[in-house]
């Protein structure tokens, strides 16, 4: 499984690029907004220092809602970096833009999912990712993991390419969940990527060797 960090903060991604297990980048327009960053030029610069520090998929969402200017941001971004994804929401032209994406060429993410129907879509339309929002399917008591496992199964049923890349994670917990079930990447804030790191039995293992090199070596 595949770990993209879920944030558009600089040192977050470099913490996790620097623990050597990074795939990629998710952002969307809250993300930049929390980090302060305001203004098309600025968005863009933000994008090309993000695509520095890490090697793999950067998604950088649009803000169109009409085809046309889907049409024209998504190409605008690609072009950014090779490591860009163009991030495009489920609407009716999101789809139709995802597949004009798809013919030429360019990699997408739809994202704003919360059903197997919208996911059946986006594989036909395409698309490269497909986010389902498990989180904020959880918080209106609705089993976000379920739909990975469901979307898992019929895109592997059919053969859709479209990867399942589980969004909205919000505990570490989610992320042993979505693999359970087979998803392709789970897109994570930092602290439960760093969550999996602990046990309290390696922690007492650990003070338990130093402690026995100790004895002998001073
Ligand atoms: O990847 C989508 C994610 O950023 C949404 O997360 O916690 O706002 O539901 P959240």
């Amino acid at each position: 499984m595949k770990f993209f960090i879920d944030t558009a903060n600089l040192d977050q991604i470099r913490e996790a690029q620097d623990m050597g297990v990074l795939d990629g980048v998710t952002t969307n327009p809250s993300l930049m907004a929390k980090e302060g960053i305001s203004g098309e030029q600025n968005i863009i610069n933000h994008y090309k220092k993000i695509c520095e520090i890490v090697d793999g998929d950067v998604s950088a969402e649009v803000i169109s809602t009409d085809y046309e200017g889907i049409i024209k941001e998504g190409e605008m971004l690609a072009a950014l970096h090779p490591q860009i994804v163009v991030k495009v929401p489920m609407i009716k032209d999101g789809i139709k833009a995802i597949k004009y994406f798809s013919n030429k060429g360019i990699r997408t993410n739809c994202t704003l999912v919360f059903s197997i129907g919208q996911a059946l879509l986006a594989a036909k339309a395409g698309a490269t990712y497909v986010s389902p929002f498990i989180g904020r399917l959880d918080d209106i008591s609705t089993d976000g993991v379920e739909l990975i496992a469901q979307i898992v199964e019929m895109y592997s049923y059919y053969g859709y390419a479209t990867e399942v890349l589980a969004a909205s994670i919000r505990h570490t917990m989610h992320i042993i969940q979505c693999m359970e079930v087979g998803a392709d990447v789970a897109t994570c804030p930092l602290d439960a990527i760093k969550g999996l790191l602990n046990h309290p039995l390696t922690d007492i293992g650990l003070a338990k060797f130093l402690a026995d090199y100790k004895k002998l070596n001073g």
